[in-house]
Order: structure tokens, then sequence, then C-alpha cells
């Protein structure tokens, strides 16, 4: 089986030959596209430290939305920015709340039917201290208190899933929250809805753009209490038993490309549906090569992509789904 019996060129020679036995592929309906929701009308804010994506208010990210349906997208993960913050995040449940209303504008437009609404389940973006959770305070100590926000969360996944969610995210972890959730919903009627568990998620500095994009920085200390460290595989494989355990339907993977053994470990454990988050930081280091001239845009982007296929993820949450899909055609 050796040279020059065998020559591993044959079969890369032409495109032609080199397509038919390409072993991974990337197509539109397996990418989700995040939006960022804002209060007002005619808004579309561009996040400095992401080229080509905004803060829409509810119009603006529907005709966002018809041009999703337009390149063959997934789905969304929307996120929101609510016009006021509170110590519990109280503006994740309000059934008028910014999310809420955009899913509202959703499913009544049935132009956008073949987008599956995914909603991103945490209070970070409703707290005024920016943390995942509850906060108790005593002196300067503080630590996020873990059973009375899940229960918040589970407010959280009812509000959306009856504004019109088709699957409830929850990437907040904290213990516990996907049984909590999964009970809340299917008191509340949405025995229906899956929970696609942030079930791997790492404290990353690569979510640093996101918390501009989602005003969600914390506004003292940090999320290591509650996001995973980023040495522990093993302990990834136990975030997800538990999850499972607790009745996730699908598992989301994050971040991606620091991650990928993480990713890939995942995919050989379990059959469950599984996504990966090219999250903030991935998609803002790859522009700002791009910005210098430094990196080929066009195939640094599909590149970092099928990466993230090839460990093994199922479908990609990322900033570049507009992008991609345009070349995927
Ligand atoms: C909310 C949340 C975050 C991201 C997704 N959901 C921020 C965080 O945990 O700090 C990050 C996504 C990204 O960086 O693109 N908890």
């Amino acid at each position: 089986m050796n040279f020059p019996a065998t020559r591993m060129r044959r079969l890369r020679r032409t495109e032609a030959m080199r397509s038919l036995v390409r072993e991974t592929h990337l197509h539109p309906g397996a990418l989700i596209n995040p939006l960022f929701i804002c209060p007002g009308e005619g808004i579309r804010k561009e996040i400095t430290s992401m080229p080509g994506v905004f803060n829409l208010s509810v119009d603006e990210a529907v005709k966002e939305a018809e041009v999703c349906v337009g390149l063959g997208i997934g789905g969304l993960l929307l996120f929101g920015l609510p016009a006021e913050k509170d110590e519990q995040g109280s503006g994740a449940w309000d059934t008028d709340g910014i999310v809420q209303t955009a899913l509202r504008a959703f499913k009544r437009n049935r132009a956008l039917d073949s987008l599956v609404q995914i909603v991103d389940v945490c209070l970070c973006e409703y707290t005024s201290h920016g943390h995942c959770g509850v906060v108790a305070r005593d002196g300067d100590h503080y630590e996020i208190e873990n059973d009375s926000s899940i229960a918040l969360l589970a407010k959280v996944a009812v509000s959306l899933a009856g504004a019109g969610a088709d699957i409830v995210g929850p990437s907040d972890m904290l213990d516990g929250r996907v049984g909590a959730i999964r009970e809340a919903l299917d008191e509340g009627g949405h025995q229906q809805i899956p929970v696609m568990s942030y079930a791997s998620k790492f404290s990353s500095a690569f979510y640093g753009p996101f918390r501009e994009a989602a005003d969600s920085a914390p506004q003292f200390g940090d999320r290591r209490s509650y996001q995973m460290d980023g040495a522990n595989l093993r302990e990834a494989m136990r975030e997800i038993d538990q999850d499972i355990a607790e009745g996730a339907d699908m598992l989301l993977m994050k971040p991606a490309m620091p991650y990928l053994d993480v990713v890939r470990a995942a995919r050989e454990r379990y059959d469950l549906p599984m996504g990966a988050y090219q999250v903030s930081g991935e998609y803002s280091m790859l522009h700002a090569a791009f910005q210098r001239g430094w990196l080929e845009p066009e195939r640094t982007m599909m590149e970092s992509l099928l990466s993230i296929r090839r460990a093994g993820a199922d479908f990609i949450v990322t900033y570049f789904a507009k992008d991609a899909a345009k070349v995927l055609g």
C-alpha cells in the first residue's frame, strides 16, 4: 500500500474528483443566525467589535429574518436587550418583553415559517448586575444563588414558549436548570417544546464582543463559579450526562474552535443532535484579520465552519450564517 502503488494525489487532481470524495459538507439549513433585538423602531446599530452584526429593533429583525429565509438558513437564535434592567432580570419573563414581542412578530409572518425560532434562556441581559442568576450579597462577598435562579429561568422558558419559541436554549450553566425548565414547560402545556441545552459551556474570554452586543458584561466578578473551567474535558462529559438525564433534547457546545476536541468527544459519546456555537470572539478575531488583509475572508470563514462540522457538530450557530449561506448558494 505504499508509494508508488498508492498515490494519494490521484483523488485530488480535479475539483470534480475532490467533490466526489469529500467527507464533510456544509449546508445553509444547518446554520443558525443569532439576532440581538432591541427596543424602538427602525434601529439597525452595528456592533463595533462585530462587523456586519447589529442590534435590531423588531421591525428590522423581521426584515433580517426574511433575508435569512431567502438564503435557506435553518434558524435564528434570539437575544434581547431590554429597555430596563433590574436585580432579578424580570424583563426576561415579561409577556411584553423584547424577545416575546419579536417572537410574536415572527410568528405572524408566515413567510418566516421555514426558520426555527430558538431562544437563549438566560438572565444576564436582563439583570442590572449582568450575572446569569440571582445575586446574594454579604458585605464584599457575593454568590450566584442556584435554586432560586433556576426557578426564574423556568419562568423565562415558559414565557418564551408561550410567545412562540420553537426551541428553548438555557445558557446559564446553573445546576438543575434543564430539569426545572422541562417540568415548567410541561406544566405550562408546552410538552412539545424541545430544550437545547448549552450543556458544555466554558467560561471563555471569547464571549467578550457578545457582551458589548448584548450589553451583558458582569458589573463585578466573573462567571467562573457557574461556567466551566476551560481545562476540563471530563467535567464537560459529566455536565452533558446530567443535562440528558434531566431531559435535554439537543446539545449545544460552546465556544467552538478553541474546544473542537470537546465537540469530538461529545459526538463520539452521545447520540443526541448536537450543535456548536462559533462565538462572538471567534468571529471578531477573524474579522480583525480580514480587515488587515491578513486572512482571505471567504476561504477562512468556510474553513472555520467546516472544521466545526468535521469535529462532529450537526449544526452551527454562527455570526457568519448569512455570508456562508451566500457562498453555499
Ligand atoms: C448568555 C450568553 C452568552 C453567550 C451566549 N449566551 C454570554 C456569556 O455567557 O457571557 C455568548 C455568545 C457569544 O459570545 O457569541 N449567558
